[in-house]
């Protein structure tokens, strides 16, 4: 199982570095490593097991993240309806999005990172997106709210890019133009 030692920091070059595509079907290496990825997510938002291992609570964790150049990451959390939204994206790629954008007023948090970074992060409001799953089938559904900000987050760590490149470094909390923040 991975545990927070597993888990790479800022300033690690693989979090800088564009992950490869994953090819079908997949290696049991690969298979290991989507289960692996959605399984922390899992324990880390379960208190006892949080606690036991000593793990920081996530709703989405990248493979680059664990050091491992594939573009793959799991997502783990409720939409703004209660439902459980729980998956491996495999290829992720955004199709279509929105020209409103959303931010989480208090900022994007990252278990890469070992620091608050205060700013907005801009992210499309509303996206359409396309994967793979584990199995090789084909998705492609529309996210937004939270989840739609998870995996814009999720899919720039497979880009090399930090939630942080997209504050604004002259005023953090500068207005996001065309923008709703995330909760209104
Ligand atoms: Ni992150």
């Amino acid at each position: 199982m991975i545990l927070m030692e597993d888990i790479i920091r800022e300033g690690h070059p693989t979090l800088r570095t564009r992950a490869e595509e994953v090819k079908f079907p997949l290696t049991d290496e690969d298979r290991k490593l989507a289960s692996d990825l959605l399984e922390y997510l899992i324990n880390s938002q379960n208190p006892e097991m949080a606690e036991k291992y000593g793990l920081r609570s996530g709703i989405g964790l990248a493979a680059n993240q664990v050091n491992s150049l594939k573009r793959m990451f799991a997502l783990h959390l409720e939409d703004h309806n209660g439902e459980l939204l729980s998956f491996v994206a495999i290829n992720p790629k955004i199709v279509s999005h929105s020209v409103e954008k959303s931010y989480i007023p208090s900022g994007e948090g990252c278990l890469s990172v070992d620091r608050q970074v205060p700013g907005y992060v801009p992210r499309h409001a509303r996206i359409t997106v396309k994967f793979f799953t584990v199995d090789g089938e084909q998705k492609k559904i529309r996210l937004k709210g939270l989840p739609a900000i998870a995996f814009q987050h999720e899919l720039d760590h497979l880009n090399g890019v930090m939630f942080y490149d997209h504050i604004n470094k002259e005023n953090p909390f500068a207005e996001v133009p065309d923008s709703v923040p995330l909760g209104e």
